[in-house]
């Protein structure tokens, strides 16, 4: 959501907050702010609307000069992207300033208390609040940080929140409340960073590794930064030993490699990301899905008797996937849902039933509330998720990660894959352990997604294609994706995408559905994107392209190669290798995220950090 930066130590903190902020922009991007303690122990403030480069012209008469600082890259919740409402927030008397990430949801009734104490808001904010009860507390006489813990226990709701207190010893405190913000710290050379993330820790990690040891906040947990060293406390003051834990420089680096984009960038990884999905994953010389983790023994998966998926955005478009190919292989009844519906509804969760939650994050405030709800129902619980440590997977009985490498890209490429892949393995275990996959039919599955690096591979070695498509279709501007069986999921996701990064209207839409209403849109001011590979729906679908092509549709339609003779009925077409049935969801995913993409280009737009978005949505 929103990106948090922290210095203290002896060198200029500037520089070192604004290269943080800036590999934290993917968290929110509507406006940044940072404060420097300068040298005569007083805060300065300078603010920007926009991303965080705004800030290069706040500072054009040179930055504030000072060794701690707090900045701040903001995603919007209470408040339009203003200068007034981009954090840091200071108090009446220019002593302190906060930034924050996550929603404090009683503010109102604080801001009314405060009101009345005296308060003076000039904000539209809920994180203005924090920095008046900070001020509050010291006002009745309590030191900084026990305002500072005395606030964290009267707000309500997940977030963390940071603050620096002016003068020459200045301090940074944070502490982290539910499960929407984490805090992250590092420490070296007499100097300290927090984060939100990992990113913002870089100059602090090993140069040539850029691995190393870090802490991180649980919730409940507080951080003390002052020169003489890091203190972790809980939200009573007790000292905490906290073990840090050793980063790897894939879980830190962020770095475009030459693309132009990021999301260039992770489209080219995937061969790489479902290579790293089923590393040690699969055995290929018994041909088998091997998941020594998985937190189920063999008479427990005997026992399941459904299985639940869920997630967010693409990750529900994920989960979506992962119903067919569950059911289809493992015989358990599979549903998928929306995390943020599931959570509210009172599903039925029993002992014997599976949730599996899917997301980049693991720290999407629906899926990690939803997988709490079936944690307290007593359900068994496992996660597919790209970040370690994160909430889904301390939740979670047992997590698969994704191992794709950090993902900037607003837009979710590489990981949507590897989740697609992860459930493939998921779906075959299940199969294999319950007995309803024989071993010459979980052999060839594993063959099948053996190719799947060579496949994909393929599908991105030429961009030309996609180029020349993205120049017949960008000038329209509504889009119907369909698609049937698991290609339904992958249309919604082909049509999520495109609406991000190119701000078009687009619908995915199972394609059998179409005659029941969509159809009245049909005309040549329409783009339909048809997925048609070679699977056992393929003459389904190519009839529901004809009844499209009746009226007057255009066409672009993903074929398998060699199909010349639906490719003749169409206006357009993108191939994809010939495939089995259970990985070709994973190749038409590549053509659509190719034809967003330079759609994006061409309408000029901000593909990495498309306008509203946030890469992890960790409020409601
Ligand atoms: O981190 P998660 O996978 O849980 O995030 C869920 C969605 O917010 C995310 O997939 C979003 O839809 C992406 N921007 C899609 O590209």
């Amino acid at each position: 959501m929103c990106g948090i930066v922290g210095y203290v130590g002896k060198q200029d903190a500037w520089p070192i907050i604004y290269e943080g902020l800036k590999r934290l922009e993917y968290r929110g991007y509507d406006s940044a702010g940072i404060a420097i303690v300068d040298a005569q122990g007083d805060i300065q403030v300078r603010k920007t609307v926009g991303k965080v480069s705004g800030l290069d012209e706040a500072a054009t008469t040179g930055h504030p000069q000072g060794s701690v600082g707090l900045g701040h890259t903001r995603w919007a919740t209470h408040g339009r992207p203003s200068h007034d409402n981009a954090h840091p927030h200071i108090d009446c008397q220019q002593r302190i300033a906060v930034v924050h990430n996550g929603i404090v949801e009683n503010y109102l009734e604080l801001k009314q208390w405060l009101t009345g104490a005296g308060h003076v808001f000039y904000s539209e904010t809920d994180t203005e609040v924090l920095t008046h009860l900070v001020e509050e507390g010291m006002e009745q006489g309590l030191s900084f940080q026990d305002a500072f813990r005395s606030m964290g226990g009267m707000v309500k709701g997940s977030q963390a929140i940071s603050a620096v207190l002016q003068g020459e010893d200045s301090e940074i405190c944070a502490l982290r409340l539910g499960h929407a913000g984490g805090i992250v710290v590092a420490q070296a050379d007499g100097q300290a960073i927090i984060g939100s993330d990992l990113p913002a820790l870089l100059p602090l990690l090993q140069a040539e590794s850029n691995t190393g040891q870090v802490g991180f906040l649980e919730t409940g947990e507080m951080v003390v930064v002052t020169l003489d060293g890091v203190e972790y406390q809980d939200l009573d003051g007790n000292p905490i030993v906290k073990q840090p834990r050793l980063v790897t420089q894939e879980e830190v680096l962020v770095d475009k490699g030459g693309y132009q984009h990021f999301m260039l960038k992770e489209i080219m990884e995937q061969p790489q990301a479902v290579a790293s999905a089923m590393r040690e994953r699969i055995n290929f010389d018994t041909r088998r899905v091997d998941l020594p983790d998985f937190p189920l023994s063999t008479e427990e998966i005997a026992k399941l008797d459904r299985v639940m998926l869920i997630g967010c955005g693409t990750s529900l478009n994920a989960a979506q996937v992962g119903r067919h190919l569950v059911e289809r292989y493992s015989g358990l009844p599979a549903e998928a849902e929306s995390a943020s519906e599931f959570r509210y509804r009172d599903p039925f969760i029993g002992p014997n039933t599976l949730v599996v939650s899917i997301g980049q994050s693991g720290e999407t405030a629906d899926t990690v509330a939803a997988m709490q709800m079936v944690k307290d129902k007593g359900g068994k619980l496992i996660t597919i998720c790209n970040s370690e440590g994160s909430q889904a997977s301390r939740i979670a009985d047992g997590s698969f990660y994704m191992r794709s490498g950090i993902e900037i890209g607003v837009a979710s490429t590489k990981t949507f894959v590897a989740s697609l892949t992860i459930l493939n393995l998921l779906a075959i275990y299940l199969g294999q352990s319950r007995g309803t996959l024989e071993p010459a039919k979980f052999q060839e599955l594993v063959d099948g997604l053996a190719q799947l690096p060579r496949l994909m591979g393929e599908l991105i070695a030429d961009s030309s294609v996609y180029q020349q498509m993205a120049q017949e279709y960008a000038t329209f501007d509504n889009f119907l994706f369909l698609g049937r069986g698991m290609n339904s999921p992958i249309a919604s996701e082909g049509a999520l995408k495109l609406k991000e990064i190119s701000y078009i209207h687009a619908e995915g839409y199972p394609a059998g559905e179409m005659k029941h209403g969509p159809i009245a849109l049909i005309d040549s001011a329409m783009a339909i994107v048809a997925l048609a590979p070679k699977d056992t729906l393929y003459d389904k679908v190519a009839n529901n392209i004809r009844e499209v092509k009746a009226r007057d549709g255009r066409v672009l339609a993903v074929l398998t190669e060699g199909d010349t003779q639906l490719a003749a009925d169409v206006d357009h077409v993108l191939y994809i290798p010939e495939a089995p049935e259970h990985i070709i969801p994973l190749l038409t995913t590549v053509p659509l995220q190719m034809l967003a993409y330079h759609i994006a280009l061409l309408r000029d737009r901000d593909v990495d950090q498309p306008r509203n978005l946030a890469k992890s949505v960790t409020v409601e």
